[in-house]
């Protein structure tokens, strides 16, 4: 009898090693590794010696991160990749460090049961911490906490947002509020895009403080004011483009169409909604990050991730026209409507 071959293993292997991949790097960043090693390249020891760990652990946890390509070794010292400096470092621009922190500290408790979350079809807030309450007095519950999140969001912001202002045409319009709109990355990406263009950034007024700092340090910062409020309860500044940022993943149902309620009723005929959000393909069998995201929904929020289609018939169940998706290669994609 000719023996069968065993299916190829590599798939399962790659998943039950992938949480430790991610671990060490969240580890490595916890402990100031790529702050330490963000100007100068130092021995494991000197490492250990700056961040008080023990030497012989610090040594292996630098040569996992040589491994997975975050730090490289000369065979004496150890350096940050220009990946590290650009994206694990407190000091870069372009540090991706809130989220990551958030990812380690918080979301890996509620993935931790991921499972249950599928039991029940909720997130795990209750379950892992024990708060009940809704959801984003968790992700504000400290100041700390707050401002990890909030820049945790920045971060994937900075990325994207330059590509989801130019993946549609947003000439047509003067003025834009960028609902939940964070630190202001999307109103300040549209407003360096769009020379015509004034805009305002509404969130809850706990972030008011982070979002001012973070725009005053831009160059657009005379064209982008910043409003607190709740969107689901206070009046919408006025604007003839609404943004919608990785907002309607957040909330069921019966509060997207709250809000879009609200939005369609603000704008002026001929005004505009765009929506930052991941786009899942029609069949949802991709892409992967979408998905990844649309369960981290699941375990942290009431919401979820939607395809193209879905957006649609939410948008056109309020009376919005001329829906438009674009996929663009950074972490969110653009959705575009028109009040007809
Ligand atoms: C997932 S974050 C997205 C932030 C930003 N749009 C982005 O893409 O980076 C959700 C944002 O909505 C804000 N938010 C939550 N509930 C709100 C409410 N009821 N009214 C106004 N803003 C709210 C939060 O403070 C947070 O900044």
């Amino acid at each position: 009898m000719t023996p069968v071959a065993d299916p190829d293993p590599s798939q399962v292997l790659e998943l039950l090693a992938a949480f430790r991949r991610s671990k060490v790097m969240f580890a490595a960043l916890k402990l100031g590794v790529f702050d330490i090693l963000a100007k100068n390249g130092h021995t494991a020891d000197e490492v250990a010696e700056k961040l008080t760990t023990h030497p012989e652990a610090q040594r292996r946890l630098l040569d996992a991160c040589v491994g997975l390509g975050l730090l490289q070794w000369d065979g004496q010292k150890y350096r940050n990749t220009a990946a590290a400096t650009a994206y694990l470092t407190q000091e870069s621009p372009q540090r991706l460090t809130g989220y990551l922190n958030f990812s380690n500290d918080v979301m890996w408790g509620l993935w931790a049961h991921l499972d249950d979350a599928v039991r029940e079809g909720t997130h795990r807030w209750k379950q892992v911490y024990g708060w009940d309450a809704p959801i984003f007095s968790h992700f504000f519950q400290t100041p700390e906490r707050k401002r990890e999140f909030l820049m945790g969001m920045h971060g994937f912001g900075v990325i994207s947002s330059p590509h989801v202002v130019t993946a549609v045409d947003l000439r047509p319009f003067r003025h834009l509020v960028d609902l939940g709109g964070a630190t202001g990355h999307l109103a300040v990406a549209a407003c360096r895009q769009y020379p015509q263009l004034r805009a305002a950034v509404f969130d809850l007024p706990d972030a008011v403080p982070l979002a001012e700092e973070m725009i005053a340090a831009t160059e657009v910062a005379d064209r982008v004011s910043v409003v607190g409020g709740d969107f689901f309860v206070d009046p919408l500044p006025p604007a003839d483009l609404f943004a919608l940022g990785r907002i309607l993943h957040d909330w069921a149902e019966d509060k997207i169409h709250q809000l879009l309620q609200r939005i369609y009723a603000a704008l002026p005929s001929g005004g505009g909604v765009l929506i930052a959000e991941k786009l899942l393909r029609e069949d949802k069998t991709g892409p992967n990050w979408a998905q990844m995201q649309d369960l981290n929904m699941l375990t942290c929020t009431e919401g979820r991730e939607r395809t193209l289609a879905e957006y649609t018939a939410l948008l056109e169940h309020h009376g919005f026209t001329r829906v438009q998706g674009v996929v663009t290669p950074s972490p969110l994609d653009a959705v575009l409507a028109i009040k007809a």
